[in-house]
């Protein structure tokens, strides 16, 4: 794939997926524009970026419309990643998804149908629209569709956002459904969490859930491929596709991992019950494995399985923390 040329826009390009997206469209020639207000991202992962040139950033908050559509001129597609990722957070504040998820994914699409021609947006959903799925692995057309958690429904609601604005607009629109999506400069999730908690204390580790929790895990790499991939050739106006590793892996063997990656012996487990069925939080979708033939027919196959994802981001966030 070739962008030379190409002016393309990332929200949130200065998180965790979106600089690594960030370095794809760098190594592939594309001019980036990166839209962040650093709430949860750190300037530091595209730092080398910014200071030759290659991006230029915005600090900037994209609920205001007005300044992303000060940024839009000749860009042919918006990745907007940009979001409150922390699925924990919406049983007690029932704002925070609504607000950053699908008011700002509308932000987002009235900015670009003001351009003509309107740029493409490419959005990252989440397996958290199908809830507690009855099919595993869940394909794409799997319904009906009863998110768990504010932070999924949020996610659900901005994807029928980008198919009404597409169907009005003529804006072409892919979104893709992640399942947990793993790697270097994580600040978030499981991993990182379990990390945290056995540098603090080293023969305890405290596992919310009764630690059979089972999903999947992709590498970030293989994320960002997927996305530039199904950008490049889906031919619909409006497309969706699922994001996962070909297996899972449960919680009980991620806690395993971080300790034979800590190179720590003799750590015992406890387990935190915090709802009657064993999962981590409210809202936390217990099993979930996504089918992945719809992305893997237009030539994507993830390099990392599950527990290879996890280990190679145990070693990094061991190192980084
Ligand atoms: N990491 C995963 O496992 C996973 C799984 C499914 C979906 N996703 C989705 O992928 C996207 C990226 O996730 P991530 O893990 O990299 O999270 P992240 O928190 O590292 O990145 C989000 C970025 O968006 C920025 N941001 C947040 N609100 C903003 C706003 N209002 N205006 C401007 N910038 C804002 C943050 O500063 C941050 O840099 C999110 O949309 C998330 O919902 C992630």
């Amino acid at each position: 794939m070739n962008l030379e040329g190409k002016k393309v826009l990332v929200t949130g390009g200065a998180g965790f997926i979106g600089s690594h997206l960030v370095d794809r469209l760098i190594e592939l020639g594309a001019d980036v524009v990166v839209v962040d207000n650093l709430s949860a991202g750190n300037l530091s992962f595209i730092e080398e970026h910014v200071k030759s040139g290659r991006v230029s950033f915005h600090k900037m908050d994209i609920l205001d419309t007005e300044a992303l559509k000060g940024v839009l001129t000749g860009v042919e597609a918006v990745f907007h990643l940009a979001a409150n990722p922390e699925v924990r957070l919406g049983e007690q504040d029932t704002w925070v998804h609504v607000e950053q998820n699908l008011l700002a994914t509308r932000s987002v699409l009235e900015a670009i149908r003001s351009m003509e021609p309107s740029p493409d947006i490419i959005f990252t959903s989440t397996s958290a629209v199908y809830g507690d799925a009855e099919v595993i692995p869940t394909p794409e057309d799997y319904a009906p569709l009863f998110p768990i958690s504010h932070y999924g429904a949020s996610k659900l609601g901005a994807e029928a956002l980008i198919s009404s604005y597409s169907h009005y607009y003529g804006i072409r629109g892919v979104i893709f459904r992640f399942a947990n999506c793993v790697g270097p400069r994580l600040t978030h999730g499981v991993i990182y969490d379990f990390v945290r908690k056995l540098k603090d204390n080293s023969r305890v580790l405290e596992i919310l859930g009764d630690g059979t929790q089972r999903k999947s895990y992709v590498y970030v790499r293989d994320c960002v491929d997927a996305m530039l991939l199904a950008w490049e050739r889906s031919k619909r106006a409006i497309d969706v596709f699922n994001i996962g590793s070909d297996d899972w892996v449960d919680v009980n063997t991620i806690a395993k991992v971080v300790v034979e990656e800590m190179g720590l012996k003799d750590v015992s487990f406890t387990y935190k019950k915090v709802t009657e069925d064993g999962r981590g939080w409210k809202g936390d979708v217990k099993f979930m494995r996504l089918a992945n033939n719809k992305i893997k027919s237009i030539g994507w196959k993830p390099k990392y399985s599950s527990e290879s994802a996890v280990r190679e981001t145990a070693k990094y966030v061991i190192s980084s923390l």
